[in-house]
């Protein structure tokens, strides 16, 4: 048997059964296993971790699952997009198998009894516009851990609050896989991909852009310090009024922690904010 030559078509798998049989039969090859989770309606971002997986890992296998237990009641769990023959044409030659369980089969009763708490920092941030996601996010994320058992599972570093919660999770209860952020993948024009980009009109996409410039202004301001980059995003936003600004905040990456406005070092710009009725988020690396 070859390494690195996935199938053109993955293997589906629908069951945790399944899947486990799956990965034993990779492991008695001695195959290094990665994972990387998604909730599909995949793009070039999901695919840049794929690609990352498999620098990594003799076997990448790819969830999607959209999760209930981290969509707030008037959040889009009905609406998110569902692309399932899409999302395995585009994996087709780079994922070895798909991993894609009905909700029934992930919560059997209907809901998980037992779920993972997420630290303090989950109620910052994206937490404040959406009380539990980080619960239910690291629930299901464990969930996936013990079904695949990988030697590596990767993240895309869009989602940057995710990434460092998941860390904080397999740090804090010893989980046995290394975790790898893979940088954000955005369009030419500077919009980071998002499977929820799809909802947005030619108008609203066009409004989206105000997030990553934003980024872009703090960045080049941040010669002058904090306060400054600050100020520099929030004068973007400022000539956007359309775009309605969630939160804008600075963080210490290894903290994920506001810094103050004398703080030098690394520093993550973190922004959410509402097109129409989409909610985007994006960040980017500063350094004072
Ligand atoms: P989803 O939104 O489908 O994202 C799956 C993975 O793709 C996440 O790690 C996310 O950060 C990454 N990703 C999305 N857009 C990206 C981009 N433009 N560049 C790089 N990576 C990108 O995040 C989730 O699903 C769920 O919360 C999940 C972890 C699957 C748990 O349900």
């Amino acid at each position: 048997m070859t390494h690195n030559t996935p199938t053109a078509q993955p293997a589906v798998l629908d069951t945790i059964a399944a899947t486990r049989r799956y990965v034993r039969e990779a492991r008695a090859a001695s195959r290094r296993v990665a994972l990387v989770p998604t909730m599909g309606a995949l793009h070039e971002g999901h695919l840049s971790l794929v690609t990352r997986g498999r620098e990594l890992a003799d076997v990448v296998i790819v969830s999607i699952f959209v999760n209930p237990l981290q969509f707030g009641p008037n959040e889009d769990f009905d609406r998110y997009p569902r692309t399932f023959d899409a999302d395995l044409a585009a994996l087709g030659g780079r994922a070895d198998a798909v991993f894609a369980p009905s909700v029934a089969e992930m919560y059997p009763s209907g809901a998980s009894q037992t779920t993972v708490h997420a630290g303090a920092v989950a109620g910052l941030f994206e937490g404040t516009s959406r009380p539990g996601h980080f619960d239910g996010m690291l629930t299901v994320v464990s969930k996936l851990f013990n079904v695949v058992q990988p030697d590596i599972a990767l993240f895309g570093q869009k989602d940057a609050q995710q990434v460092f919660l998941v860390k904080q999770m397999v740090a804090d209860l010893d989980l046995p896989l290394a975790i790898e952020a893979v940088p954000i993948v955005r369009e030419s024009d500077g919009l980071a991909l998002s499977s929820r980009n799809r909802y947005l009109s030619t108008t609203e996409r066009e409004l989206a852009l105000g997030l990553s410039s934003a980024l872009r202004v703090a960045g080049e301001a941040s010669a002058s310090g904090i306060a400054a980059a600050r100020r520099a995003a929030l004068a973007a936003f400022d000539q956007r009024p359309d775009v309605r600004l969630d939160y804008l905040d600075i963080v210490d990456p290894a903290t994920f922690l506001p810094l103050g406005d004398d703080a030098t070092g690394d520093a993550l710009m973190l922004v959410a904010a509402r097109v129409g009725a989409t909610r985007l988020i994006d960040n980017a690396p500063l350094h004072f």
